[in-house]
């Protein structure tokens, strides 16, 4: 059985990947498949946390134990975490969050017949969540974030996470690499934890469960 280390806690999650519309039909959206946030969920709750996980687009289901907010986009995923933070002590962005939406939503949907050949999309920036959360942090409350990158380079990649935790201002930043075989949508991740120094204190590489353990053993 497990220790239950995060007894009382209230521990609030990110998961999945924003689906940004473009029209009643069309997103635009990533490969993320929630089942790293969902893994720490299940961890969370296994070590005695109360759980809320603001899920958008999962392929796979929350335990039931746990508390669900359910959400598509960026901007809906923002006000639900808004929300949620003002009773979490810990929070954990493993979602995908689109970092541009469309422009404007076509209220039907856009046909070729209309369009020509080319199709130009216009994009605007989403909000920063982990930025805004981690400029609004209350004192005691901790924010751990996640950073995706398709560098293979062991050193460039931990630049890259150096500079993204010093950008977001959170306390922790867990660093995975992401290719076919691990990261989105797979099985497996390998992740390095870096703290808001750029220190490293932490490295796991496994299934998306102990990978969600040693990330939690960082709040125990
Ligand atoms: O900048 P990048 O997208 O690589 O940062 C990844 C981290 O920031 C993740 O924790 C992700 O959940 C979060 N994020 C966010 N809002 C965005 C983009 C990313 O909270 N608009």
């Amino acid at each position: 059985s497990v220790v239950p280390d995060l007894a009382g806690r209230r521990v609030l999650i990110s998961a999945g990947g924003t689906r940004e519309p473009l029209d009643p039909v069309r997103f635009l959206g990533n490969r993320s498949s929630g089942k790293q946030g969902v893994a720490l969920a299940q961890a969370a709750v296994a070590r005695g946390a109360t759980v809320t996980v603001v899920a958008a687009n999962l392929e796979v289901a929350v335990p039931t134990s746990v508390t669900t907010v359910l959400v598509s986009s960026a901007l809906e995923m923002h006000k639900a975490m808004a929300l949620a933070a003002e009773s979490a002590e810990v929070i954990i962005m493993a979602a995908a969050v689109a970092d541009y939406r469309p422009k404007t939503v076509q209220l039907g949907k856009i046909k070729k017949e209309d369009v020509g050949d080319t199709l130009t999309l216009e994009l605007v920036k989403n909000p920063d969540i982990l930025a805004g959360l981690s400029a609004a942090r209350r004192p005691g409350q901790l924010i751990i974030g996640f950073a995706a990158e398709t560098e293979t380079d062991a050193d460039r990649l931990l630049a890259l996470g150096r500079d993204k935790i010093i950008r977001k201002g959170c306390d922790y930043l867990v660093v995975n690499r992401v290719s076919q075989h691990e990261g989105f949508g797979t099985e497996r991740n390998s992740v390095t934890v870096l703290d808001h120094h750029g220190v490293i204190v932490n490295e796991a590489s496994g299934s998306k469960m102990s990978v969600a353990n040693c990330i939690l053993d960082l709040i125990g």
